[in-house]
């Protein structure tokens, strides 16, 4: 049962899916947990509280106040019970009154009240979905720390074909199961200081102009928040991507190698480990110019010189109980690449991405890798996984090495 002793509020908004949440409270209860209902006034149209109150096992709460019993500090209790809030369906007047911090009725009362993570599948006509107001509070919510479970595409009850089905009980199900799952992890980094790079970084040709590479930063910032979870102490030092700070982590923004090698150059001392996972520019031009290059000049001939190897600098100086990890990105004799700059970089462990396997290397949110230490004779292979998971097995087995 992976979800013993998890405890569970399900809040239900008045939408036609309502129908289907006795099978996410089934599924919930069927894996171990404890689940309390919340339903609006409008979710109690569409289906009985009797028949959750059924499934739950538990009283379902649809008031602020109830008229039996007097509870004024109900809603705190409510809030500071669970594990985690999940909505569903949520309407976009749900999500309207959550962004303004609207307490109307028990359910948003109890949202605004919490500090648990509050997970919420939306359901509304696709005209909705894509309404401006709503796709305005979907981002803000995102930007406050909700979690989202998207709607799907299809058909909806009013008739109208688009985003907008609640998404399936099941998935729902799978999302707060992994999220819960992941959040019980042991904090096996507590007390580590762990310094973690991401991201490309960017040379400048002229003043509009740059050379930089394909990293999306995504395996950085997945190790960075899955360090966090462990319990790790976490400085980020990030080039230039498009991704959410990972909660928690300090961060550290450069754009080019030279400044992202004066970063980790000043944190790297106070450091247990040090994670490259960022992709520096291994080039940058010779000549620095102050003005556009124009296209009249020609031809145009660039000359390059070598960036400092970050990684490099820091094996030369890294102490006995300080752990390095490397990244290498190869098309073409991985192993051989790789087991070499595992040597001339004094790594203890490199991670080889090759980027011919499909779904590995830049951009994807999975990852497939073939990890090498200087102890072990043998590599090892990881099947393909997302970089989320990734990132947690990497790092228990850095863990390991220590
Ligand atoms: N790295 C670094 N400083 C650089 C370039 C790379 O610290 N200027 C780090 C990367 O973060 C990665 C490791 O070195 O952890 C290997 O990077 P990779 O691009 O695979 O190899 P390079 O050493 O740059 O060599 P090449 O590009 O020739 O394969």
């Amino acid at each position: 049962m992976t979800l013993e002793g998890k405890k569970i509020i399900v809040g239900l908004t008045g939408g036609i899916a309502c129908y289907k949440i006795p099978y996410l409270v089934r599924f919930l209860t069927g894996q171990g947990a404890e689940v309390r209902v919340i339903m609006t006034q409008a979710a109690t149209e569409f289906i009985t509280p009797l028949t959750l109150e059924t499934v739950s096992g538990n009283p379902v709460a649809t008031e602020l106040f109830p008229d039996s019993k007097f509870i004024s500090t109900r809603h705190i209790e409510l809030a500071q019970w669970p594990d985690v809030i999940v909505v569903a369906p949520a309407t976009a007047n749900f999500m309207g009154k959550t962004a303004s911090g609207i307490s109307d009725d028990l359910l948003t009362t109890v949202i605004c009240a919490t500090a648990r993570p509050v997970i919420i599948a939306p359901a509304m006509n696709p005209q909705m979905w894509l309404n401006k107001i709503t796709r305005k509070n979907y981002t803000f919510l995102k930007e406050m720390g909700y979690l989202f479970i998207d709607p799907d595409e299809g058909d909806t009850a009013c008739g109208d074909r688009g985003v907008g089905r609640m998404a399936e009980p099941d998935k729902i199900f799978k999302y707060v199961e992994a999220f819960l799952t992941k959040a019980s992890k042991k904090k096996v980094l507590t007390g580590k200081k762990l310094l973690i790079t991401a991201g490309p970084t960017r040379e400048n040709l002229d003043p509009v102009r740059y050379l930089t590479n394909r990293s999306s930063g995504k395996m950085g910032y997945a190790l960075a928040e899955a360090a966090r979870e462990l319990g790790a102490d976490v400085t980020l030092i990030s080039g230039p991507v498009a991704l959410k700070p990972p909660t928690g982590a300090r961060i550290i923004w450069v754009e080019t190698t030279g400044e992202m090698y004066q970063a980790v150059k000043k944190e790297f001392p106070r450091f247990d480990w040090l994670v490259m996972a960022a992709a520096p520019a291994d080039f940058t031009p010779s000549k620095k110019t102050g003005q556009k290059i124009k296209k009249e000049r020609q031809p145009i001939k660039l000359e390059m010189t070598t960036t400092v190897d970050i990684l490099k600098q820091m094996g030369a100086v890294k102490k006995k109980n300080q752990l390095l990890v490397g990244f290498a990105l190869e098309t073409e004799n991985g192993l051989n690449n790789a087991r070499k700059k595992l040597q001339a970089k004094n790594l203890d462990l490199i991670v080889l991405n090759d980027i011919s396997d499909e779904g590995a290397g830049f951009e994807h949110d999975t990852n497939k890798v073939t990890l090498l230490c200087p102890g072990h004779k043998k590599a090892v292979t990881w099947p393909l996984m997302t970089k989320s998971d990734l990132a947690f097995k990497l790092l228990e087995f850095i863990a390991n090495l220590s």
